[in-house]
Parts: structure tokens; sequence; C-alpha cells
């Protein structure tokens, strides 16, 4: 089975050809119009979402096929305590293909080890967030046309921003990317993402305090909301709540062909005033979402059960159970029946990286 969990369950051919049916179908529209009659998609969101779940909603309403599911997890069973393993199960019984939203780290890669049918992950925790990947990637094409040569910035939240981590991970099997970061002390790019994903591809990076110095050089500016669910201390958030606004006057320093990406929600970090600019791409970056979900949606469902199209989910040389994860958040910590795994890590010998979700053990 194929699910998706992190970008790179993709291999860089799939994604591109998950880009190029999305083109495809806003090309187009009508022949995809019942390209998924008969079939259910569960959307199964334990964490708030507009556009991720509204997408994944009208993607499959255009491709004709049906959606059920649910957006606040305290009105199912999760309340009396059922599993996401169990309620995988239970989901199985009723739909083709899962998308699911959960806050725990790992737990779209618990569901999908528990299920007969493709789990898509809308986002675990501060992670990954492979479908928001594929909607910057389809965003990229049509605003600038090519994947390779590019100087990305990232701009915010980029210690808990999963849909940065996901991102850069998928970039990071193109050439000639220039990766700035750009964030607070504070919110920095995790060190595993620095070791094993931008070192162990030979992407260079730098990090920057300042919009200003580098708005010149970017092909891409990526923005970030702050993360405020993510913190477990309330005055810590308020300290790096506005460290970075992006407003018209530090945007017209950016080259004419540069476009600014923001997976949305946005709070303060981008003043209204840059909207009607044409190197705001955050807008039609949505309705592209919509598009490449469709696309996904419909290769998942065509790859379901074919032998050359699973994912490895559990790498052969991972322990098991003979770590403890030392993210809190992760779903070894916080689900009963759920076994450790731990994985070698790809930059360091004698290092091991939690499978879930990436952290060292205790
Ligand atoms: C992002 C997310 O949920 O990670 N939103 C989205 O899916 N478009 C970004 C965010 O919440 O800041």
């Amino acid at each position: 089975m194929k699910h998706l969990i992190e970008p790179t369950d993709l291999t860089k051919e799939e994604t591109e050809e998950i880009i190029d049916l999305a083109l495809d179908i806003i090309a187009n529209r009508e022949k995809y119009s019942e390209a998924c009659k008969g079939k259910k998609l569960a959307t199964l969101f334990y964490e708030p979402s507009t556009r991720t779940r509204l997408s994944f909603t009208s993607a499959m309403m255009e491709l004709g096929g049906n959606v059920l599911g649910f957006s606040d997890a305290q009105n199912t069973s999760v309340s009396k305590g059922e599993t996401c393993a169990d309620t995988t199960k239970v989901i199985n019984c009723f739909a083709d293909i899962i998308a699911m939203r959960h806050f725990e780290e790992g737990a779209a890669l618990v569901s999908a080890l528990n299920s007969r049918i493709p789990v898509i992950n809308a986002g675990d925790g501060s992670h990954a967030h492979p479908t928001q990947t594929l909607t910057d990637l389809l965003t990229i094409r049509r605003e600038i046309g090519r994947f390779d040569d590019l100087t990305i910035g990232f701009c915010g939240d980029l210690k808990f921003g999963r849909t940065v981590h996901s991102l850069i991970k998928a970039l990071s099997r193109y050439k000639g990317i220039n990766v700035v970061l750009i964030a607070p002390e504070q919110l920095r790019l995790p060190g595993y993402m620095k070791k094993e994903v931008l070192d162990v591809n030979g992407l260079p990076y730098k990090e920057v305090s300042t919009l200003e110095e580098v708005m010149p050089e970017l092909d891409v500016l990526y923005m970030t909301r702050v993360q405020k669910e993510r913190f477990f201390d309330e005055d810590e958030y308020d300290r790096v709540k506005d460290c970075f606004v992006l407003d018209a006057k530090k945007l017209a320093a950016a080259k004419p062909e540069m476009r600014v990406l923001h997976p949305l929600p946005r709070v303060n970090e981008i003043a209204v005033d840059v909207d009607s600019d044409p190197r705001a791409a955050y807008f039609r970056q949505v309705e592209n979402g919509k598009f490449v979900r469709m696309a996904l949606i419909l290769s998942l469902l065509k790859w379901a059960g074919r032998e050359d199209k699973k994912n490895v989910l559990v790498p052969e040389n991972a322990v098991r159970n003979r770590f403890t994860c030392r993210n809190p958040r992760c779903i070894s910590n916080m689900e009963v029946n759920v076994d450790t795994l731990f994985r070698p890590a790809a930059d360091k010998e004698g290092e091991w990286r939690c499978v879930y979700c990436e952290s060292k053990p205790k």
C-alpha cells in the first residue's frame, strides 16, 4: 500500500507525476468529474483546520466521490479513549482512503501501520505536512516554472512549522537550492533538519536575523505563522510572536519575479498591504491545494494494492522498544500500545532517531 506520511514517501518522479496530473486537472476539469465515483474519503481531523480539510473535501467532491469524517474528535470515541490505531481499523470498514490531521507527532504513521487503505498525513503535530508541500510545489511550478536553482527564504517559526520541514525535505532532491533561514533564536530549524536533510543532501544554507538583508536575493519567500499551540510557555510565545512582519515597504526590495508563499492562516506576519502585490501568491496557493489533492487522491487510489507502489513505513534496521522517545508530543509517549521505534541517524553513526517524530531517545 502506498501512503503519504512524509513528502519523501513519494519519489521525485511520483511527486512530479502528481504535479503534472494536477496541471492536467486544472486544464481539463470536466474530464475528472466522475473519476472517483463510488469512492469515499474519510477526513479524520483531531486538530483545527480550514484549508486542508475543506480542500480535501472539495477535491473529492470535484472528483465525483463522497466524503465522511469528523473535524472535532471530542465528539467521537476518541473522548472515550479510543486509540488512533483502533479508530483507523474502524474507518477501514467505511472508506477507501483516509486523510488524517493530528496533534500527536507520528499519528499518521501509526494510522498507516494499522490500515488496509491509503492514509494521507494532513499534518502531525510539528512534524510533517506533505500535502501542503505538494501545494507549495504546484505553486512554485505555476508561478516560477522550475524547482532547480532556487534561493528560498523560510521566515518565522522554523522550529514548530511542519510545512517548512516538509517543503525543505522535498526541495532537497533538486539541484541548485539555496536555503535562507530567517527566524529568532528560539524558533530556529531543528537540528535533525539541518544535519540529516540539509547537510546530508549538500544543500547550502545560512541563518540570518533580518528579512531586509536577504530580500533582494530571494526567488521565493516562504512566510509562516508562529505556532502558538505548540508552545508550552505562553510568555515565550509573547516574546517571539511579532518577530517578523513582511510589509509592502520591505517587499519593495525584492525581485519583480519573486513570489511570497504562506501556508496560511496568517496572523500578523504579512501586512494586508502586501496582498495586492502580484508577488503575493498565497491566495492562489490555496486553490492549488485543491487541485493537487485531487491529483493525490486519484494517484493513491490508483496505486493502492500495487506491489511496486508501497512505502517502507518502518526501516528494516529500526529497533523496537529499545529506547524511549524524548519528545513528549510523540505518539509513542501519548498513546497506549504504540511500540517505540528508532532508526539509525543518517548523519551520525551510533545515534538514533524516532521513526514517528525524528527526535532522539531520552
Ligand atoms: C498550516 C498547518 O496546519 O500546518 N496550515 C495549513 O495546513 N495550510 C500552517 C499553520 O497552521 O500555520
